[in-house]
């Protein structure tokens, strides 16, 4: 059972009427916001519903990686999006938070792919730039194959409080407030988010896929001439990106030709 919202998510939310209609379901802990908004979408929960939660005890990341959910550090939600099942959808839905993100740090930020959200911080004084993760998407299909609408979770994780992370999170994640240098109000940014969310749905539908891929694009400076790896079967191969195509898929161009990437983890060497 859901409770009822905490009063700044509630002011948060009450100041974008764009939202008027979005049903929000909050609870102070939950093993994983995916789980639970997947369970809201198969009992009927309309197109938008969305659930947030304080902490997560079982939050997942992509590749059956934990994603850590403390309580207060950050923001966890995820959102029932009904309609057919487009890889531009995940890429919609990254142009959304990292326009939110980069609104509420002050800085700019970048889409690394397929959907991290980084920043590039100064390296202690060094010249060299370090990207860190700010933000993360797990979006994930809703049961129904017979039924080419019934959509996806789009599940995203904010780290928004400065604070330690644990183990090898310290060296490649970093807190939008640590970038804005001051506090950065969680049920602002959630608001902001669904709200950008919402918008760039409706310019997918006025203006085509294609505008939404340009955006993602425009965001995502390394998926163009980035040297990267990643392993097939064992073997580690090499390439340099060459773009992301209309369905969302890496291109890299690897020993004379253009590999398609579209899953699988690749690393930014
Ligand atoms: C990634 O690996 O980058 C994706 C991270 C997604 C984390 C969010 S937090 C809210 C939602 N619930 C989850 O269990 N995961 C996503």
């Amino acid at each position: 059972m859901h409770a009822v919202l905490p009063a700044d998510l509630a002011a948060a939310l009450a100041a974008r009427p764009e939202l008027a209609d979005t049903a929000v379901r909050y609870f102070p802990e939950l093993a994983s916001t995916n789980d639970t908004a997947a369970a809201l979408a198969e009992s009927g929960a309309a197109d938008g519903t969305t659930v947030v939660a304080d902490r997560q005890n079982a939050g997942r990341g992509r590749h059956g990686r934990a994603w850590d959910s403390p309580p207060g550090a950050g923001l966890y939600m995820s959102v029932v999006l009904r309609g057919p099942r487009s890889p531009v959808v995940t890429l919609l839905a990254g142009v959304a938070v990292a326009e939110a993100v980069q609104g509420a740090a002050g800085v700019a930020v970048e889409l690394k792919w397929p959907n991290d959200v980084v920043a590039l911080l100064a390296d202690g004084g060094n010249s060299v730039g370090t990207r860190r993760k700010l933000a993360g998407i797990l979006t994930e299909a809703l049961p129904g194959a017979m039924d080419r609408d019934a959509g996806v979770v789009v599940g995203i994780g904010v780290n928004v409080r400065s604070r330690t992370f644990p183990g090898e999170l310290a060296a490649r994640a970093a807190a939008v407030e640590s970038l804005a240098g001051r506090r950065v109000d969680r049920s602002v940014l959630c608001a902001d988010l669904l709200v950008r969310l919402s918008r760039w749905r409706r310019r997918m539908v006025a203006e085509g896929e294609g505008f939404v891929i340009g955006r993602w694009r425009a965001l995502a400076p390394t998926s163009r001439g980035a040297a990267v790896s990643w392993d097939v079967e064992g073997s580690r191969r090499r390439g340099v990106t060459a773009g992301v195509d209309d369905t969302g898929a890496l291109l890299v161009s690897c020993a004379g030709r253009t590999e398609r990437i579209i899953g699988g983890e690749v690393r930014w060497d």
